[in-house]
């Protein structure tokens, strides 16, 4: 018998995407590596979070942190208008995701969600030794009808969706929220690029969860920030589950003065949609297929060469953006949305690839 439970053992685990970095210098490389790979933000975060970062005394860190990380939730529930008792920190919205299915899924209880989609749901499913009841999107990315009566303990929808970038309407969600039997999780990591969000149906649904990352539109990839928005009934559930101070004292003062500066926030996210529509137009000037994106990504289908091959093609001129060998993913590239100079050394690398 190995040491690992079967399930582990056989889980192959997620994989991240490649992250180029300088181990003689210790640190990412930058220069000349365009990274448009793993989503996130091209510009730094707001000067409000290097002085809170500065602003951290030893006795800070001599202390456990704040259990709750309460300053963050009531800025956050301020800015998303709810109570603070709906808010609830965790390290990175992938911890929450981790968190939602020990919660709430195991072996007689299953996961469903449409897919393609975020590809760590199935490990996670895996690691918990849940059923992962997976349900394909039609080809223009409309919520699947058959999502409602799978009669899963807990149903994901990533909205804006990963990789496509497609989005389902609030309205169709609170249609779901009602028709499903159990939880539902909507994994909004992206939805500081979209137009809308779920944030006024968490007071109608008392089994609705939303993720929220501080990695994306808040440019904090590195600081590992996310947090959930539920009822509180919910929120106190989930709190049980929690590693008590998940979140550390660094990352609560630099989150908190991240949300709280959505001047800089508000700016930045317009900056990348604007570099997003100009991406779009460009790509598909060069025949790629691209659909409407709401996040900071954008879906490239190619026509004429494969897309293995334009990716690795790529990587020999130090431009990184994502492959996924899945089904319904292997030919397209999921390209994250740089600064417009980024994008436009990609656009220029596309076209002597494709003209080769
Ligand atoms: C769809 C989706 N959900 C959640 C996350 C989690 O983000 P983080 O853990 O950085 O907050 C990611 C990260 O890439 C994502 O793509």
């Amino acid at each position: 018998m190995g040491y690992f439970r079967e399930n582990v053992e056989k889980c192959e685990g997620y994989e991240p995407g490649f992250q180029p970095f300088d181990s003689a210098q210790d640190r990412p490389v930058q220069p000349n590596v365009i990274k448009l790979n793993t989503n996130e933000n091209p510009y730094p975060p707001s000067p409000k979070v290097m002085e809170a970062i500065a602003g951290i005394g030893g006795e800070q860190l001599r202390r456990y942190p704040d259990p709750a990380g309460g300053v963050f939730r009531s800025a956050a529930a301020e800015v998303n208008g709810v109570s603070a008792d709906c808010i609830m920190c965790c390290n990175g919205g992938d911890e929450l995701l981790a968190m939602a299915f020990q919660a709430f899924c195991d072996e007689k209880r299953p996961a469903a969600y449409p897919v393609p989609t975020y590809s760590l749901y199935p490990v996670l499913a895996r690691l918990q030794n849940c059923e992962a009841i997976e349900i394909p999107f039609d080809g223009e990315f409309n919520l699947p009808a058959k999502l409602a009566g799978t009669g899963a303990a807990m149903t994901i929808v990533c909205n804006p969706n990963a990789p496509s970038g497609s989005f389902v309407g609030v309205g169709e969600l609170a249609t779901l929220a009602d028709e499903v039997s159990g939880i539902l999780l909507i994994d909004e990591a992206y939805v500081d690029f979209s137009e809308d969000n779920c944030a006024g149906l968490v007071k109608d649904f008392d089994n609705m969860i939303l993720l929220r990352s501080m990695s994306k539109g808040y440019s904090l990839a590195g600081l590992r920030f996310g947090y959930a928005i539920a009822q509180p009934s919910l929120i106190e559930g989930l709190m049980k589950v929690k590693d008590s101070y998940n979140v550390d004292a660094i990352a609560i003062a630099a989150a908190t003065a991240a949300i709280k500066d959505q001047g800089y926030f508000k700016e930045n996210v317009e900056k990348v949609k604007k570099a997003r529509e100009l991406l779009t137009a460009q790509l598909r000037a060069l025949k790629f297929k691209v659909g409407r994106s709401y996040a900071n990504f954008v879906l490239a289908e190619s026509k004429e060469r494969k897309a293995e091959e334009i990716y690795n093609k790529l990587v020999e001129r130090n431009i990184y953006v994502r492959y996924f060998d899945l089904p319904g993913l292997g030919d397209k590239l999921r390209i994250t949305v740089g600064t417009e100079e980024q994008n436009d050394r990609l656009v220029l690398a596309l076209k002597e690839i494709l003209s080769e």
